[in-house]
């Protein structure tokens, strides 16, 4: 096997972006497309030239003309959707975040090994070159005493919300609001890069649907701090900052990280004046869509027989989940999907 058949399931823009950026690896071939209505499978079908159409996913996961199916229906799908697929042997690229919660993602990652197949959470930035030299030379900061991350994007469908609108994205019912939609770009690195946490504190503001609209958290390691700050109701242009001992790492944007920035620390020189070494840039361009190096690494995977990332692991979409299970423990957000 040379290529990776996909189907996709979910046809909103971000199936368009994910598709957009997969054509870029000539081993992505797209197969087939399942929409809820025939309508909208036939129309998604038409403007990606796509061969098969479905309208059930039971009958798409039961057809041999495909390997894996990317996943992008709203987050409280992804656990049973993701547990079909893998039980019909498809390898599943699930959108972020993995599941509604870490009960159902340890569910996922149980299915994963039972059939033997790659789970992999679609957690773009991790995957981009730039976050890549940033684990890479991380060390040269010296010992990490801060990680601070920002992502406070004002939602589209924010209007709509207060005019009496409730887009999937604010519904409790689709597992979905602040910490799930834009937190989870601030925490995933962070579990990739330092772990879980020792403590998490956290607060947020509650919308009258039920989900947070933003959120702060902090979270104390064992010899360093982590604060990370999101909202869908408000902007900031904040960037993200790994502080150490010997010096500063910032990255431009979390979410779609493109340029990292390294500021070695003042060094003393005679007579008690400091001098400022020059910032070194960090940054590895990427010369491909934003959205190839996720399927990228998902093809690596699936054609090496492999069931995870090793930085989009199974471990840190779990780690990261469960840190976001006890944000929303303090806030007080619950979804249905919990108490299934
Ligand atoms: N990686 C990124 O940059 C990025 C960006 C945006 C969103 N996302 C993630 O992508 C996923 C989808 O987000 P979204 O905002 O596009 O969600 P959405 O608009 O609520 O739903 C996405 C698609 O899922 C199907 N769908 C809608 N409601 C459904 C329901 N109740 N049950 C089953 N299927 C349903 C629809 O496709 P059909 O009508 O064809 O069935 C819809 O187009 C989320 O997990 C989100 O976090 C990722």
């Amino acid at each position: 096997m040379d290529k990776v058949r996909f189907g996709v399931l979910g046809t909103n823009f971000i199936t368009d972006w994910v598709i957009a950026g997969a054509r870029q690896d000539s081993r992505f071939e797209l197969t087939a497309v399942c929409s809820r209505t025939k309508e909208r499978a036939a129309e998604f079908a038409l403007k990606h030239h796509i061969p098969y159409q479905f309208t059930y996913l039971e009958e798409m996961v039961r057809s041999p003309l495909i390997d894996a199916v990317y996943i992008a229906t709203p987050n409280f799908r992804h656990a049973d959707q993701s547990i079909l697929c893998m039980s019909h042997g498809k390898h599943v690229l699930c959108e972020k975040p993995l599941a509604s919660n870490a009960k159902e993602a340890e569910a996922m990652i149980a299915a994963s090994k039972k059939y033997n197949v790659t789970l992999m959470e679609a957690m773009k930035p991790t995957l981009m070159p730039s976050f890549k030299a940033v684990i890479a030379n991380i060390g040269r900061a010296g010992t990490i005493r801060r990680y601070f991350s920002s992502y406070c994007q004002y939602s589209s469908r924010y209007d709509a919300f207060k005019e009496g609108k409730v887009a999937n994205a604010f519904n409790p019912a689709c597992s979905n609001g602040a910490i799930m939609d834009i937190g989870v770009y601030t925490i995933y690195p962070m579990i990739v890069l330092f772990g879980m946490p020792q403590r998490i504190t956290a607060s947020g503001i509650i919308l009258s649907s039920g989900t947070d609209g933003q959120g702060t958290a902090t979270f104390l390691y064992n010899d360093m701090e982590a604060t990370v700050l999101y909202s869908k109701i408000a902007n900031s242009y904040l960037p993200t900052e790994i502080q150490g001992e010997d010096g500063i790492i910032s990255i431009n944007r979390i979410n779609q990280i493109e340029r990292v920035y390294y500021t070695p620390r003042f060094q003393n020189i005679a007579g008690g004046k400091g001098i400022q070494p020059p910032t070194k840039d960090w940054t590895r361009t990427a010369d491909r869509d934003e959205y190839y190096y996720e399927i990228a690494e998902f093809i690596d995977l699936v054609l090496a027989g492999k069931r995870e990332s090793s930085i989009n692991s199974h471990q840190n979409s779990l780690g990261t989940l469960k840190v976001i299970d006890e944000i929303r423990k303090q806030i007080g957000v619950v979804f249905p999907a919990d108490k299934i």
